[in-house]
């Protein structure tokens, strides 16, 4: 029996204090020595959050719209397969997509609570509200934390699904990803499920094109990460001054976002108590985001103590969404 809930709920794993220190650990981490590169999850402030929902709305970026038409066509096998009565969604900002899988596995009577999961307080905040606007008998409780270290106090009880969209995963450095999915595979329970968006490889000229487009919305979600230093830590980065570069690496099939010194600059960054100095058309490394193989990301799903039931591409075959239980 579903009992009406009165509002969200929330868990905060990510207090001020220690988000701070760990920035300032990535940041002396990753600008303190070469290769320059700074992790992705600061990128996701409210501005940078913003940001990547305009990228998902633009032509050129081909992932979510494909994504979505897997989703529209599949969610309600998804939802009878399963018969999850909680679905868990990492990375879920505005959890726009997920509409798709509510409406579904409501429909089936099952459905209880949904926990949207994110880095990004003030966006999960506002997509909690809405989704308990929406489907008042769904009990809502965000998780503000990371993926990447809080899996464990995901819940498990009840049927859960964890849906991973928008290729999020791929992310991930390689050993980064094949450690989260053991955390995950070893958290969840038998009888639970993963839901796991991933993009395939392509001809280049659609990943650039996808990567790079010609409103500059790319370019300000990367630079958004120097933007986060100078608020943050009272960096002096000329913003600016720093192109935006999306580079095929066919080697380990992905695409790598940087930035670009435009002139030498010499930085400092006094809440990380670091000086930096950049030559003319020195790079960091702001973002990879991995394309995937059907049979190699099965095999490290597997790998991970899953088990795959269904893989599903959209019609272009574009992206693939696969669905596997543990055990
Ligand atoms: C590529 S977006 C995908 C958003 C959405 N799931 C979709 O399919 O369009 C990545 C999302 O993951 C969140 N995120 C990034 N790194 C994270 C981390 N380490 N832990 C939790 N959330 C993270 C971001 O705030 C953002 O909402």
């Amino acid at each position: 029996m579903h009992v009406s809930q009165p509002g969200p709920t929330f868990d905060v794993h990510l207090d001020p204090e220690w988000a701070r220190g760990a920035l300032i650990d990535d940041v002396r981490r990753g600008l303190g020595r070469r290769p320059l590169r700074l992790p992705p999850r600061w990128l996701y402030d409210e501005r940078g959050s913003a940001l990547f929902d305009r990228i998902t709305r633009l032509d050129e970026y081909y992932p979510t719209e494909a994504e979505r038409s897997i989703l529209e066509r599949e969610a309600d096998r998804i939802a009878a397969i399963t018969g999850a009565d909680t679905i868990i969604e990492l990375g879920s900002g505005t959890s726009d997509k997920t509409h798709t899988l509510l409406g579904a596995f409501d429909a089936t009577g099952r459905l209880q609570r949904f926990v949207p999961f994110d880095v990004s307080e003030p966006f999960l905040r506002d997509a909690a509200d809405a989704l308990n606007e929406r489907y008042p008998n769904l009990h809502v409780h965000g998780v503000v934390g990371d993926f990447t270290l809080h899996v464990p106090h995901l819940p498990t009880d009840g049927t859960p699904m964890v849906a991973f969209l928008g290729s999020t995963i791929g992310n991930l450095y390689v050993e980064e990803r094949r450690a989260f999915l053991a955390m995950l595979g070893d958290h969840l329970p038998s009888g639970a499920w993963l839901l796991l968006g991933v993009d395939l490889v392509k001809p280049v000229d659609r990943l650039v094109a996808a990567y790079d487009d010609p409103h500059g919305v790319t370019a300000e979600f990367t630079r958004n990460a120097l933007v986060v230093l100078n608020r943050e830590l009272g960096a002096d980065f000329d913003v600016e001054a720093f192109d935006h570069i999306a580079l095929w690496d066919p080697l380990h099939e992905r695409m790598d976002l940087r930035l670009r010194a435009n002139g030498e600059h010499h930085v400092r960054v006094p809440g990380a108590e670091l000086d930096l100095e950049l030559a003319d058309g020195e790079e960091i490394r702001i973002e990879i985001s991995t394309k995937f193989r059907i049979p190699s990301i099965t095999a490290e799903v597997e790998a991970a103590g899953f088990r795959t039931r269904q893989v599903w591409t959209d019609d272009r075959g574009d992206v693939a969404l696969l669905l596997s239980s543990v055990g």
